[in-house]
């Protein structure tokens, strides 16, 4: 866990983690393949590793960037995780096109998680970049929903109990495959939530999704700003 000032902090942390775990990949396996977080909080990670002089130590020809869940929307649409990614990072780098793996939110989720699970494969991602909700969700797995248990396919559509309902998600199994899993989280409104995701994962019960993601033989790391781990010293 590393705990950083603030929200612009944890992105330059986040942002130098992609980096250099890009760099190690690449290194050792000659790719380097990662999941982007959708949602708010990542887009300041995402803007300062487009900027040059982070951008220019990552070699994008040798990237293949996926998503960790889309929303059923168009890729133009406001909601769109891939629009967020591509708005703030993806379009500011040269990434090849057929590098960056858009979940086809103008689809069903049905069709759109059959077609994302066979551009998947089945290689480990080496980073899963995860935000986490203040009901305690992840990806796009949230409380008591039936996705959550999925245990063969590495890609569900799913349902969230906000709009846009429907979703495409990674499954907790792609995610215990990662080599990493970096939880990216900030803001005071989450601090009670992730008190009790890290009390859960230290206990090993976990009841919220966020506290079952559980890298095999990977790495689970948070990185949060002091307002969301004020409660952690609580107790
Ligand atoms: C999504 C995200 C979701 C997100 C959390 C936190 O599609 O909404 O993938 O899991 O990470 O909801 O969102 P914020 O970063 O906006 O708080």
């Amino acid at each position: 866990m590393r705990v950083l000032p603030g929200p612009d902090d944890v992105a330059r942390a986040v942002a130098d983690e992609f980096v250099a775990r890009a760099e190690r990949a690449i290194g050792e396996h000659g790719v380097f393949r990662v999941a982007l977080a959708g949602g708010s909080t990542p887009k300041l990670a995402y803007r300062r590793l487009a900027e040059p002089e982070l951008a220019r130590l990552v070699d994008w020809s040798r990237c293949q960037v996926f998503f960790g869940d889309e929303r059923s929307v168009s890729p133009d649409d406001d909601r769109s995780n891939f629009k967020m990614a591509n708005d703030a990072l993806l379009s500011r780098v040269p990434i090849p096109e057929g590098h960056v793996h858009r979940v086809k939110g103008e689809l069903s989720a049905d069709e759109a998680a059959l077609l994302y699970e066979q551009e998947l494969g089945d290689e480990p991602l080496d980073l899963v970049l995860l935000g986490m909700g203040d009901d305690g969700h992840t990806l796009s797995l949230f409380p008591g929903r039936p996705e959550l248990d999925e245990a063969e396919r590495r890609v569900v559509p799913g349902t969230a109990p906000v709009e846009p309902r429907a979703r495409v998600s990674l499954t907790l199994r792609t995610v215990s495959e990662a080599h990493c899993d970096l939880f990216v989280v900030t803001g005071g409104g989450k601090a009670a939530r992730v008190a009790e995701v890290l009390r859960e994962i230290a206990a090993d019960e976990p009841t919220f999704p966020a506290a079952r993601i559980r890298p095999k033989s990977g790495e689970l790391i948070f990185h949060l700003d002091e307002p969301a781990a004020a409660t952690l010293h609580a107790d």
